[in-house]
Parts: C-alpha cells; sequence; structure tokens
C-alpha cells in the first residue's frame, strides 16, 4: 500500500481529538493543545443573555454560570444523545470550540480525527461527522482506546482499558484496524464509583453536609485501591463547622467496587481470543483514561488475573491526552488517499 502521508504543510492543520463524556481534550499539529470539560450552555432568556454576555458558553465557564443556561453534557453513559435538534448542536458546538481552541488560519483545511468512547463509535460515528462537516475539510471517527493504542504504538497482542467517567472500554489490538468484536463497554466506570462513595459517606456521616461535586474530590485527590498504609481524611461540615473525617475505608470500597466487572470482562474477552495469542495479549494490558490515575491500580489488576496466568499492566503516561495524541499521529500518518476519499462523502 502507498504510504505517502500529506505532511504538515501549513495549508492543513491536523488535529486530535478525544470527545468524553466528562473531559474533552484537543491536539494540533501547530503545537497547541487543550482541554474542556464537555459541558455546553445557552443563555436561557434575554436577562441570561445580558448576565452570561455569550451566545453559548463552554466547559467550566458553563458550569459556573449554570443556573442561567440551558446546559447539556453531549455524551451520556458513552453514548451522544441523539434525540433533539439541541443535543446535535451541543456536539457540533463542543468540537467547534475545541477546534477554535487551537486556532486554525482562515485559510487551512482542517484535518480531523475524533476518538470517542467505544458505545458511541458503534451507534453515534455518522452523526458526529455530519454534525461537525461544516467547519471540517475531513473527519474521521474512532473508539477512544484505539486512538489510545495507536499513539503508543501498541498495534499488536495488546490490550487497552480505559477507565472514563461514564464507562470504562476496552479494545483488543491485534494486528489491523480493531473491528466491534475486538471491543467491548462496560458502565461501571468514575461516576460509578462517585456514587458508591456518596452512598457509604451518607451512611456513617449522616450528619454531615456534603454533595456530588465534593464527593468527586475527595476521590479525585485520594483514590486508592489494595492496601495503602495512608489514611484519608477530609474536612466535611458538620451544622456548618468543617470537621475532620476519616474516609479511608469508604475510598478503597467505592473505588475497588469497579474492578470485578472489568476483571471479568478483561478474563472474558482474553479467552475468547485466539489461544495462541492471549498470553501476549494478557501480558500488554495498558489502561488509559483518567480513572488509570487510581494509585495501586497495575498491583491490583495484576493480583486479580494471577490465577489465568503471569499478567502485565502499565498505566498511560499522560491520561488526559493520550487519546487525543494517539488521534493527532494518526492524522499526520493517515495516507493522503484516505482523506481525499472521506472530503468527498
Ligand atoms: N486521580 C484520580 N483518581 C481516580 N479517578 C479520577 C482521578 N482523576 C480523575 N478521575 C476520574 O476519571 C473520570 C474522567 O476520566 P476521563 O476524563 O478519561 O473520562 P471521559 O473521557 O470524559 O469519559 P468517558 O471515557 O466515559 O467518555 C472521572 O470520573 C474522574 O472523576
Ligand atoms: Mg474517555
Amino acid at each position: 500500500m502507498q504510504q505517502e502521508s500529506i505532511q504538515s504543510k501549513n495549508e492543513n492543520l491536523f488535529v486530535g481529538i478525544d470527545l468524553g463524556t466528562s473531559c474533552s481534550a484537543i491536539v494540533a499539529s501547530n503545537g497547541t493543545k487543550n482541554w474542556i470539560e464537555s459541558y455546553v450552555g445557552w443563555p436561557k432568556d434575554f436577562i441570561a443573555v445580558k448576565v452570561v454576555k455569550k451566545p453559548v458558553l463552554f466547559g467550566m465557564e458553563a458550569i459556573k454560570n449554570r443556573l442561567s443556561l440551558d446546559i447539556r453534557k453531549p455524551l451520556e453513559g458513552g453514548v451522544v444523545k441523539e434525540g433533539t435538534e439541541k443535543e446535535a448542536e451541543s456536539v457540533r458546538e463542543l468540537i467547534r470550540h475545541l477546534i477554535e481552541m487551537v486556532k486554525p488560519n482562515k485559510e487551512q483545511k482542517v484535518l480531523a480525527i475524533v476518538g470517542v468512547p467505544a458505545e458511541s463509535f458503534k451507534v453515534n460515528r455518522i452523526a458526529i461527522r455530519k454534525a461537525v462537516s461544516d467547519f471540517v475539510h475531513s473527519i474521521i471517527v474512532v473508539s477512544e482506546p484505539f486512538a489510545v493504542a495507536y499513539g503508543m504504538n501498541l498495534l499488536n497482542n495488546a490490550m487497552i482499558i480505559d477507565i472514563g467517567a461514564g464507562t470504562v472500554d476496552f479494545c483488543i489490538m491485534h494486528g489491523t484496524i480493531p473491528s466491534e468484536d475486538d471491543q467491548r463497554t462496560i458502565l461501571t466506570a468514575g461516576d460509578y464509583i462517585d456514587r458508591q462513595l456518596y452512598n457509604l459517606l451518607s451512611e456513617k456521616f449522616p450528619e454531615s453536609t456534603f454533595n456530588e461535586n465534593m464527593v468527586r474530590q475527595f476521590k479525585e485527590n485520594n483514590s486508592f485501591v489494595g492496601n495503602s498504609q495512608n489514611m484519608v481524611k477530609v474536612k466535611i461540615p458538620v451544622e456548618g463547622k468543617p470537621m475532620v473525617h476519616n474516609i479511608t475505608e469508604e475510598i478503597k470500597k467505592s473505588c475497588e467496587s469497579i474492578f470485578p466487572p472489568i476483571i471479568e470482562t478483561l478474563s472474558e474477552m482474553i479467552a475468547s481470543f485466539d489461544p495462541e495469542y492471549q498470553n501476549k495479549i494478557r501480558n500488554n494490558i495498558v489502561i488509559a483514561g483518567c480513572g488509570s490515575q487510581i494509585s495501586g491500580i497495575v498491583e491490583y489488576l495484576e493480583d486479580a488475573m494471577k490465577e489465568y496466568g503471569t499478567c502485565q499492566v502499565k498505566t498511560v503516561v499522560d491520561p488526559l491526552f493520550a487519546g487525543a495524541n494517539g488521534a493527532l499521529t494518526m492524522a499526520q500518518e493517515m495516507p493522503k488517499e484516505y482523506w481525499e476519499k472521506l472530503s468527498k462523502i
């Protein structure tokens, strides 16, 4: 196959995008990169327009002004909601905003690869392509774990597990573009941990007042699985006064709650793969997504998989940008004919 790539000439801006449930990231061939929380909001009425002074807001700015906004999360449970025009528009606006953040020149053609949760790849890729076709020259939608694998050059005998907010996505790489059979999605991910932790804390400290946002912060600052020497103490108000609470057991229990389904899916996928390669895949497992930052995750998974044979796990270096980086590398290496063919679709 001819491997001529479109070079990063100034006439083309290549971008890699990771469209996620909780946050989305972009990396571009002009050296810029950025990320935002995946929220889009439109002012509810003319008072709101006066307050927020913008036709549409994104990310943290949208979250902060949520009372004035009709606020949307384009992805939920790993898929783009496609019910209404507003929902389609929220994906379009989010991708448009991400591209604006990397500042293409007016004359530049934008050639984008967008990584989406594996489930969304199955059901939404045409809708996503349509939504953004007005402002990109060409777009390819891929599953996010595939983008991560590409960026790390893990194209053969590897398993990627992407632990996000809404979903955990699994993808086996075996030397070709992964098919639907090579990918699985489960819903016990970061948001699930938050719900477990919220319930455990409500049960143990009925007098204390906290909200979902605080609980997620407790998790992100202290997450761990397995045996940790450190006690986790946080301040939570009781009758208005901040009091120190020991939440070590609750953090451990809630973080560990996502692992039985992860281990079950992982072992099922490996067991259904060609027996000659099972050992190689088990020894080449990479965890991506921001959930990969749970302390002790590597040892915990290796230990749990021991009964199936030796197992080696590692985590990506930059979980926030690993998907977008991989998508950009893929965009830059994509043979020219692919882009040309796509731009005519
Ligand atoms: N240090 C941490 N420890 C544990 N979890 C964390 C940590 N930092 C972030 N998270 C969690 O990771 C999740 C977000 O991960 P990520 O940004 O990869 O998801 P996403 O791509 O937006 O979601 P999805 O892949 O489901 O669409 C959230 O649940 C967040 O609370
Ligand atoms: Mg993700």
